[in-house]
């Protein structure tokens, strides 16, 4: 970096990446940029524009927060809830399903997690296990960072593919070339995708639906970003157009469906996993060397969910209840309460296009992106780390696309939420700057 005259004083920008005494600052996790930039905004006084860090910045919604208290006041701290889930919240998920994905999915199937982190470590520890000739899980990337680090600390196996140039009709040998090695468990993918906002269209849900079926792969399709497609009004239930989903396509699925970005409620660690009915009942011997059972879904329970934690927060699962059954009785609108996370992204995808920045994932097969929680963006000549570190001295952060099992080392993740729509002005002048200062 050659100019010294930055809008975040240079010296002390400097000085705390110096500070954090990590090799390269743009292989920094999501955390590490968090500290960092606290510490940067702390010296300086000056407010970073922050896109690191995926915290929904909306306030949760009262009839959940109402459901919490209701149910305290009614005495559940002093009660451990069953493992498999409060029947009114069992209720209400299946329900959700049928409303918003046209789905059926039993209650029986329908269980609270917490988030959608203990989601996908139960997932692993049950569906990398039920087949001694498997080895682990395939991430379709980029993706989300921590479970991989869930598939390493179980000691699972993984592999991954960057779908960045797999698109379409190109993605069925792509997988098949995985698939048909006969040792892949489980497919992990989030849709819409957590970090480069791509959306599955119907024909590559159906490759993988299809492919999981043929060589008997269960997947587990992350639902974090329910709904939030924004270019398609998913938000009526029980009215077409659903939520896209792969159990169009087979029936070896597990949903996980997190209340922490679409519904805003984060904080309370509460979100859902739905195993499809055949899956629950499926029966596998080799489960039995970690269960007591080789039934899918009561492993599932008695054994990884009981193992993890033993059930989740009472009140959180009265509080997810009572959102999903406002969502599902048409009385809370939950898709139009983070639709301005779209017009944010709209903006600031605007704002870096001007000047001279390029969005790294930009089409979902022939149409343009959606606007949503993240975007990625790259510059010309610079590579993501270097990027990542440059624009701390614009007092801009956000992540590598690196870290995300993506091949695009030039770009970066961007995340809309904690950005309010009163720093716009400055991001633009800091990235008017930026662009100056290198093209
Ligand atoms: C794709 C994806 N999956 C899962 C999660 C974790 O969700 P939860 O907060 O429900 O654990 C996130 C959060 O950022 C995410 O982006």
């Amino acid at each position: 970096m050659t100019n010294k005259n930055t809008p975040i004083d240079y010296s002390i920008v400097n000085k705390k990446i110096k500070e954090t005494g990590l090799p390269a600052i743009g292989n920094a996790t999501i955390r590490e940029i968090v500290r960092l930039v606290n510490n940067i905004e702390k010296e300086t006084g000056e407010k970073f524009i922050r896109m690191e860090m995926g915290v929904p910045g909306i306030n949760p919604p009262e009839v959940g927060m109402k459901g919490e208290i209701e149910a305290l006041n009614n005495g559940v701290a002093s009660k451990y809830p069953m493992i498999e889930g409060v029947p009114a919240l069992k209720k209400e998920v299946s329900r959700f399903i049928k409303l918003f994905l046209n789905i059926e999915v039993d209650e029986m199937g329908c269980l609270p997690t917490v988030g959608s982190m203990m989601g996908s470590m139960a997932a692993f520890l049950v569906a990398n296990r039920s087949d001694h000739n498997k080895k682990g899980t395939l991430f379709i990337d980029p993706g989300f960072p921590v479970q991989k680090q869930q598939c390493k600390v179980l000691g699972h196996q993984y592999e991954s593919f960057d779908v960045y140039n797999y698109r379409g009709d190109k993605l069925k040998d792509k997988l098949e070339s995985y698939l048909k090695k006969g040792t892949v468990s489980s497919i992990l993918y989030s849709n819409p995708n957590n970090p480069s906002w791509i959306c599955f269209s119907e024909k590559e849900l159906q490759t993988i639906g299809e492919l999981a079926t043929k060589y008997d792969a269960i997947v587990i399709e992350d639902l974090a970003y329910f709904g939030m497609d924004f270019r398609t009004d998913y938000s009526q239930p029980g009215t077409a157009p659903y939520q896209p989903t792969v159990a169009r396509y087979t029936e070896n699925y597990i949903f996980l469906i997190s209340s922490s970005k679409a519904f805003s409620y984060a904080g309370q660690r509460v979100g859902t996993m739905a195993i499809s009915n055949y899956l629950f009942n499926r029966k596998y011997p080799d489960l039995k060397r970690y269960y007591s059972s080789d039934g899918f879904g009561y492993s599932m329970i008695y054994g990884a969910l009981y193992a993890l934690s033993a059930g989740v927060s009472h009140s959180a699962q009265y509080g997810l209840a009572a959102m999903l059954k406002a969502a599902n009785d048409g009385e809370f609108n939950f898709v139009d309460s983070v639709k301005l996370y779209g017009k944010r992204a709209a903006t600031m995808k605007k704002i870096f296009i001007e000047n001279g920045f390029k969005i790294v994932y930009d089409k979902d097969e022939e149409k343009p992106l959606a606007d949503g929680f993240y975007f990625t963006i790259s510059y010309q000549g610079l590579s993501g780390a270097q990027l990542l570190e440059e624009l701390l001295y614009y007092g801009i952060s956000a992540i590598t696309l690196d870290i995300t099992g993506s091949e695009r080392t030039e770009g970066l993740r961007a995340c809309v939420s904690q950005v309010n729509e009163s720093q716009f002005a400055d991001l633009e002048y800091r990235v008017k700057r930026f662009n100056e200062d290198h093209s």
